[in-house]
């Protein structure tokens, strides 16, 4: 049976995390979703690691649908949450509410995810309106590069502090179902969760959230351009896909391969 937004809600009352890892196509996603993670996002980082741009801004509604697509073939019990890339909902509410109805009527998605705080409450509520279910994502949005200045922590000062516990109540207000915390202090994420009836979701947040999300290459060892201090590592899938690449090549020239056994 599909996780739905109840299982997410019941998971931070019972004190149980919440699984969720990003993917962008059918093998990956199916991988996530066998390992028995909650959540599947399809992130607008696919810019970045799938695509090698360098960062999210250009990627386009049409090319997150593609991937989600793919997905949400490979995802039999995980949530599939699509993420709207820049400027799929920053113009105006109607634009907003028919994009987020794309990836859940044409992409087979059943959630969506949009970065902002008070800026987009107005969009959370008509989506939520529409029937959609809505992850928020405040803290370092990367859409926000240019403003923001970098990939910096954010929250550091008193004031910023203050100003991300507001957008955490009021994307719960506006209606949504969940929050990510990217790049917080953890004493922040653990009082934002503590604060918030919905979900957290921490990248880079801490323990205290009640879930945690990264991205698949960075997990995999996949993605070494740079690498976030809170990314851990478990594989490095990179060394060993260089290894085989390299025996193929070697077979190849020596003749070894194909073999009788791989012919006709
Ligand atoms: O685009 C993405 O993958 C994300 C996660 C890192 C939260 O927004």
């Amino acid at each position: 049976m599909k996780v739905t937004v109840n299982d997410f809600l019941k998971k931070k009352n019972e004190g149980r995390k919440i699984t969720m890892l990003t993917a962008y196509d059918y093998p990956t996603a199916k991988m996530v979703d066998e390992a028995g993670l909650d959540a599947i996002l399809v992130g607008d980082s696919l810019g970045m690691v799938v695509q090698g741009l360098e960062n999210t801004l250009p990627v386009t509604m049409d090319e997150m649908i593609y991937h989600t697509k793919m997905v949400s073939r490979g995802a039999a019990r995980a949530m599939v949450i699509g993420d709207m890339p820049y400027m799929s909902y920053q113009a105006s509410i109607e634009e907003a509410v028919r994009n987020a109805g794309r990836f859940i009527k044409e992409a087979g998605a059943q959630a969506i995810k949009l970065e902002g705080g008070r800026e987009v409450a107005d969009r959370v509520e008509a989506m939520t309106k529409a029937e959609i279910p809505v992850m928020a994502h405040i803290g370092l949005t990367p859409q926000a590069v240019h403003r923001m200045g970098g990939y910096k922590v954010q929250g550091k000062t008193e004031e910023a502090a203050k100003r991300l516990v507001e957008d955490a109540k009021i994307m719960q207000e506006s209606g949504a179902f969940s929050l990510i915390l990217e790049a917080i202090p953890s004493e922040l994420a653990k009082q934002i969760t503590a604060e918030l009836a919905i979900p957290t979701i921490g990248i880079g947040a801490g323990v205290f959230c009640d879930g945690q999300v990264l991205v698949i290459h960075d997990v995999l060892g996949l993605f070494e351009r740079f690498t976030p201090k809170f990314v851990k590592k478990y594989a490095n899938l990179k060394d060993s896909a260089m290894k085989a690449i390299g025996e193929y090549r070697k077979e190849v020239e020596d003749g070894s391969f194909p073999s009788k056994e791989h012919s006709f």
